[in-house]
């Protein structure tokens, strides 16, 4: 295992990611060493060349021919004023700092810059080379492996006549973490689809038919979609919406949990849930820290607010995972390929694309149909795969516009597409004029009560991806 120490980076996450793709299981840290701003100069931020010294430890993977001077990623605002005794400067910036330092003889390395980042040019190599050619870590870490070790886990355990529930989203996490479940307790485990009426056009159809005709998964759905938007009625506050909405789901579990015991006897001791590692960075303290370790899920997660006396222990065989690394499970799996590259869809659906109340007027059935032209297009121009997430958002304003000859005064959608490769941060994707036009004109063209469509050029950071 390699410990990566975070010290509140937003890169962190990202030296993790790269170390397990290279094969090696990687976890995060706190780090406890006091951090010192040294207070100097603005720092260095962005894509810049450094010059790397030869005959260095940390870069002898590099071929004679490797250009010397690669661009690199840098973010930071501090700088090494003098070196600790025994080490070497083997890299400096353009503007003469130390970037990178070594003193092979205690095996130390350090860098200033982000090998992680990909806009680091053989950034992954460095990282490669430093773990099993300086550090001498294997390389044996792959998902085939984990998944074996997670049947064998749920297996100890779940015992022989256990069952367990759980909450199909309808997205990539759930689904593969039910199959998975699925392989070891078979009818043993429950599947509840819930409608909350805030998916996407047709969504309950498709993805119950890819559960039951594909995967095979015994699953019900429940339609509480009524109940759902009467509670949903009024509310605006983003967080008062996504609250509302993971405490709901938690009562229809313990209603379906409940039914399943009144009818057949059966008192399920399980809830399986598709938590990915970002959501536990995020909600909980890391293991080490000292800290109680929690399960409580960000109020962003689609069970959010998980109630203290939760009746259910949690199966959650992806905590340690990336969303790229549950996509690899879920093909050793046999989850069907496009189904594996559906873009995330968030637990609170619609109701947090929607701004304010959700439930006035025809915003969700507007959203449903601009939503559906959107991702058809993507589709249509082979951009899909390229894109991390694409949706559109319903904005609680009315613009005017002429349609024919009349004044309108109307809805305005935005869209959002988006790359990223975990969620964590993210960039807008550069449409061509082609695309804006096509889709702008079939939204109000096809969307009546729709005049004005506008695209989101923001990245992730400043916005997140969801508008809510
Ligand atoms: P943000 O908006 O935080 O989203 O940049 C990052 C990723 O997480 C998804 N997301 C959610 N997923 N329940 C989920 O299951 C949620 O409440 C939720 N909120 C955001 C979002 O779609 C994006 O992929």
């Amino acid at each position: 295992v390699v410990l990566v120490l975070d010290y509140g980076s937003q890169y962190t996450q990202l030296i993790c990611r790269r170390i397990r793709e290279i094969g090696i299981f990687s976890m995060m840290f706190p780090g406890d060493a006091s951090m010192v701003k040294s207070g100097a100069v603005g720092g260095e931020y962005g894509r810049m060349p450094i010059l790397i010294q030869p005959g260095s430890t940390l870069y002898s993977h590099r071929a004679a021919l490797d250009a010397p001077s690669p661009n690199v990623w840098m973010s930071h605002g501090d700088e090494a004023a003098a070196l600790p005794e025994g080490f070497s400067c083997v890299a400096r910036s353009e503007q003469g700092a130390v970037v990178a330092i070594e003193c092979p003889g205690k095996k130390i390395f350090g860098l200033q810059y982000h090998p992680e980042v990909m806009h680091t040019e053989g950034g992954t190599d460095t990282i490669r080379h430093f773990l099993l050619d300086i550090a001498g870590v294997k390389a044996d870490w792959t998902m085939a492996e984990v998944l074996e070790t997670q049947l064998k886990l749920v297996a100890e355990q779940v015992g022989p006549e256990e069952h367990a529930i759980c909450a199909l989203s309808g997205g990539v996490d759930s689904t593969v973490a039910a199959t998975l479940i699925h392989r070891v307790l078979g009818d043993r485990l429950h599947c509840v689809f819930v409608d909350h009426g805030l998916l996407r056009y047709k969504e309950a159809e498709r993805v119950m038919a890819t559960f039951t005709e594909h995967l095979h998964l015994p699953v019900t759905l429940v339609d509480d979609s009524a109940k759902m938007l009467a509670k949903l009625k009024g509310l605006t506050d983003p967080e008062a919406k996504r609250k509302c909405i993971g405490g709901h789901f938690i009562e229809v579990f313990d209603e379906y949990a409940k039914k399943l015991e009144r009818e057949l006897g059966i008192k399920p001791k399980f809830l399986v849930q598709g938590t990915l590692y970002p959501d536990v960075i995020e909600s909980c303290p890391p293991p080490g820290s000292g800290q109680k370790h929690s399960h409580t899920i960000k109020s962003h997660h689609n069970v959010g607010g998980l109630p203290k006396d939760l009746q259910f222990k949690l199966i959650e065989p992806f905590r340690e995972l990336f969303k790229d690394e549950v996509r690899a499970i879920g093909r050793l799996l046999g989850v069907p390929e496009a189904f594996i590259r559906r873009h995330p869809f968030p637990g609170p659906g619609m109701g947090v694309r929607i701004l304010g109340d959700v439930t006035v007027g025809d915003r969700l059935d507007v959203l449903r149909a601009v939503d559906e032209i959107f991702i058809e297009t993507i589709k249509e121009f082979g951009l899909y795969d390229q894109i991390w997430q694409a949706f559109a958002v319903f904005l609680p304003i009315k613009s005017v516009g002429v349609q024919g000859d009349q004044r309108t005064h109307s809805h305005v959608v935005g869209l959002r597409a988006v790359t990223s490769g975990d969620g964590m941060t993210a960039d807008w994707y550069p449409f061509t004029p082609d695309f804006l036009r096509t889709v702008s004109s079939r939204i109000c063209n096809k969307v009546r009560s729709v005049n004005r469509v506008v695209y989101d050029i923001t990245s992730k950071p400043p916005s997140t991806i969801e508008w809510e």
